[in-house]
């Protein structure tokens, strides 16, 4: 589906992600076709930028990070739209000049009052912004066919009672239906695949459940360390930054029960009933683990540890790994744990969902003609390898009967021809289709800070994190409290 004519606001065009996601996903979205021909790219920060200067900014941006190749005709096209408005989050007149910009571009451009506002900022920026925008008339339409609509990147909030808070902030601006927050995994064509594999087969709908799955691990491993990013993540760290919004809504996906359709509500009222059920198993001196990395090697390559980041806090305890043990309690997963790990400056980029299944309850074979065989398993791969691996036992060619564990492999690369989008192409599309299935509603983002309220409040009641070698797997804490349950981590 094509977006009908609007205009599109970036605050924030001088950042990391409009620069490095935002304005390449835009361009690669004209490029295939999907944006309206008077489409307008507005961008809104405090810079002397005439129009001009700020489309060469958006330029150098596409043809460093864009997807698909560079096209004089779409690139034309796209920048005799682009606008750029110097102003202040706090300066009423900044908002009307965006204003007078926005209406002058429905006239020329033909955006027909069709706007929507990219927050790409810090959160403690919200608030302003949000009020500037209802102050200056702008967050409302001006007839009912002209919509109005809030793009929200995380954090949002940093505990539950600051989520509350800040969704306040946001609904007394704009009504939660016009209200987009990006979570950028759900724009991922595997995490979607989620919903088809589970869904569209009969295959493994039988066997998901707790009769027949031992245990799941989600992992999201990265081999960056802060990347220059120190400012963003201190005293926020891994748990708040990848498993309160990522993790958690890949865990949803993978437990939630079929919904009745895939209407937005539908689709909202499964992962809201799973979440209300999920909570952190205790102990959490047992059950989960933190860490920070050391300095080490990624391959050849030597690494600085944290604290040698430049911008990093030396007293800094902010956690750069985080694992923790979930339990859904519900008829299909009592008794399952979910185990969810993330960790920066990991041994590799990876990932995955991996479905554990019990081992079958009589094995008619002696002992050692087993003992290369281990449990079954599903592994949905997220990224970087797009696919889906079941991994089981197979006799080994000879003589004698032995069993060993081999894998059968599906790869994106290898099945399909098509190429996907990048998830913030998708999700810009969506925010201006009006489409608001793969955004996390409100109730979603306090269930899960609901959830992981308790380990924050743990942690930063006292102890530290400890220590693991960047290029590592994470802190030996995180292995044993595996161990204790007689698990152990994938080595994806
Ligand atoms: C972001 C986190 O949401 O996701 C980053 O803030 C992280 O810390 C990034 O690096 C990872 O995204 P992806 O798509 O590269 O897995």
């Amino acid at each position: 589906r094509i977006a009908g004519p609007c205009s599109l606001v970036i605050f924030g065009v001088t950042g990391d992600l409009a620069r490095k996601k935002l304005m390449p996903a835009v361009y690669d979205l004209a490029n295939r076709g999907l944006l309206p021909p008077g489409f307008a790219l507005i961008g809104f920060a405090r810079r002397d930028w005439s129009d001009e200067d700020f489309a060469g900014v958006v330029h150098d941006a596409v043809r460093q990070h864009a997807r698909t190749p560079f096209r004089e005709s779409v690139w034309d096209r796209l920048a005799e739209g682009i606008r750029f408005v110097r102003g202040t989050f706090d300066n009423t007149d900044s908002f009307d000049a965006l204003a007078t910009t926005l209406s002058s571009l429905d006239v020329e451009r033909g955006t027909g009052g069709n706007h929507a506002f990219y927050l790409s900022i810090p959160p403690s920026s919200f608030p302003v912004v949000l009020e500037q925008l209802s102050k200056s008339g702008l967050a409302a339409g001006e007839s009912a066919d002209q919509w109005r609509r809030v793009v929200i990147e995380k954090p949002f909030g940093h505990d539950l009672q600051s989520a509350k808070e800040l969704n306040e902030v946001v609904n007394r601006v704009f009504p939660e239906d016009r209200v987009f927050r990006i979570d950028h995994y759900l724009g991922k064509e595997t995490v979607q695949n989620i919903l088809a594999l589970r869904f569209a087969n009969q295959l493994f709908d039988p066997i998901w459940n707790s009769h027949y799955v031992d245990h799941v691990q989600i992992t999201m491993a990265e081999d960056i360390g802060l990347a220059g990013r120190a400012g963003y993540y201190d005293g926020i760290g891994a748990a708040r930054d990848v498993i309160q919004n990522h993790l958690l809504q890949l865990l949803a996906i993978t437990a939630m029960e079929e919904p009745v359709s895939f209407s937005p509500s539908e689709l909202q009222t499964e992962k809201i009933k799973v979440l209300s059920a999920t909570k952190l198993a205790e102990p959490f001196a047992e059950t989960a683990a933190r860490g920070q990395y050391t300095s080490g090697w990624q391959g050849s390559q030597k690494v600085e540890g944290l604290k040698e980041e430049e911008g990093f806090d030396t007293e800094s305890n902010t956690e750069t790994y985080a694992a923790i043990t979930l339990e859904v309690d519900t008829r299909r997963w009592g008794g399952v744990p979910f185990y969810l790990r993330t960790g920066k400056s990991l041994g590799r980029r990876v990932t995955e969902i991996a479905m554990i299944f019990k081992r079958a309850p009589h094995l008619p074979f002696d002992a050692t003609m087993t003992e290369e065989l281990g449990q079954n398993a599903l592994v949905i791969r997220v990224q970087p390898d797009e696919g889906v691996t079941l991994r089981f036992g197979s006799k080994v060619p000879g003589s004698s009967m032995q069993v060993r564990d081999v894998s059968m492999d599906f790869s994106y690369g290898q099945a399909f021809t098509e190429s996907s989008p990048e998830a913030y192409e998708r999700l810009i599309l969506d925010v201006l289709l009006g489409e608001p299935s793969l955004f996390p509603v409100n109730a979603e983002v306090e269930l899960s800070w609901k959830i992981l309220d308790p380990i924050l409040d743990y942690w930063a009641s006292g102890g530290e994190a400890d220590p693991y070698q960047a290029g590592s797997w994470g802190p030996d804490s995180a292995n044993e409290m595996m161990e204790r349950t007689g698990r152990e981590w994938r080595r994806p």
